[in-house]
């Protein structure tokens, strides 16, 4: 009888152990290939060779790129060496990127950054919100950028319990923002497990001086996060559940959940065109490939635009697809008028003109 009920919990165990298999499989869509799909008027960014993570758009042209990334579970290529910040003015005729100074003070050599937003004060004074990874910990820095001097001015280090898995930020005022967790476990190994139990622990945190809290949980592994032209509306990737959730932003700050739309891929970053509204998502077409680098079967780039995401039947476009053999583990695009550009996890970065 020892022997039979032994048995019958190990063949509940493999048959558990099978299904969540099966499930991470799926969340990681292992077996998805797209046929590429190439725009006439693109070229790879000079200066950028170790990642473009995430972008964020002034509103005349001015582009922020954090560069560097090192993340664990996350192929980088990168030196020894502190990430950094570039500028691109896509006002100029051959914009090319610019590594942004940083004051004097700031810890440059583990600066290490991640999601970024630009928030725009109503006196015009610029801040720049990073999430940055030193020592594999996870801190949000705050800069004000000075633009005759292509510098940030460090203002402060922002670290809380519930920032600890921060991926990407989305500033609303000088001094609060609302974050993604892309995990509930900040250890790798927790981590791993996370996922591959698919737990859906990940949240959406409002950060303010005076108040920090949860905003929205339930997601396999919230990413990007963006927000609606109007400010009525939150945008959050759930990268593994291949899904961008619409929120409602009330005035008390609190989100509540309005849709979901599905999109089939594993998708990042979320910028938004301010003239009309529409998402453009950054997105890893084969969850695997970029989890698990491997030089002989690159992670691809897939990029999205998603239009009317409120009305009952949004237009879902692939805009741009490649199989790794131009841009690799595409992670961020953004628009500014005709251009669009595409950024990575650890690779170069692409400038299109649409
Ligand atoms: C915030 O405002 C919304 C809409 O008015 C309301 O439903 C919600 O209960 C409020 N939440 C808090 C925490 O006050």
């Amino acid at each position: 009888m020892g022997k039979l009920l032994t048995l019958a919990v190990l063949g509940v165990a493999v048959a558990l152990l099978g299904e969540r298999l099966l499930s991470f499989w799926h969340r990681l869509a292992v077996s998805r290939e797209l046929e590429p799909k190439r725009l006439p008027n693109c070229h790879l960014i000079k200066g950028i060779e170790y990642g473009s993570e995430d972008i964020d758009i002034l509103p005349n042209g001015l582009a922020f790129i954090s560069s560097g990334l090192k993340y664990p579970g996350v192929k980088s290529f990168a030196p020894d060496k502190g990430g950094q910040i570039f500028l691109m003015d896509l006002k100029e005729d051959n914009p090319r990127p610019v590594e942004l100074r940083i004051s004097r003070g700031f810890d440059l050599a583990s600066f290490n950054p991640h999601g970024i937003s630009i928030y725009v004060d109503n006196d015009d004074a610029v801040y720049l919100f990073v999430v940055s990874h030193p020592h594999y910990k996870t801190v949000v820095e705050l800069f004000q950028f000075i633009e005759d001097d292509n510098s940030l001015v460090h203002l402060k280090t922002i670290k809380h319990d519930l920032l600890e898995r921060a991926n990407d930020i989305l500033a609303v005022s000088p001094e609060s923002f609302y974050a993604t967790n892309d995990h509930y476990f900040s250890e790798t190994i927790l981590m791993y497990a996370e996922m591959f139990l698919g737990l859906s622990w990940s949240n959406v945190v409002y950060y303010s001086p005076n108040e920090v809290k949860e905003m929205a949980s339930g997601f396999y592994s919230a990413n990007g996060i963006n927000i609606s032209p109007d400010g009525k509306y939150i945008y959050v990737a759930d990268l593994l559940d291949h899904n961008i959730h619409v929120f409602e932003k009330h005035a008390n700050l609190s989100l509540t959940p309005l849709k979901v739309l599905p999109v089939g891929t594993l998708v990042d970053n979320i910028a938004i065109d301010p003239r009309s509204g529409d998402l453009w998502v950054g997105c890893h077409p084969n969850g695997l490939k970029i989890l698990f680098y491997d030089p002989e079967n690159l992670p691809g780039t897939e990029v999205l635009r998603i239009q009317d995401i409120l009305s009952e039947k949004p237009t879902v476009t692939q805009v741009y697809i490649d199989d790794g053999s131009v841009i690799q583990g595409c992670s961020v695009a953004a628009v500014y008028e005709k251009h669009l550009l595409i950024g990575t996890v650890f690779h170069r970065g692409l400038h299109c003109e649409l």
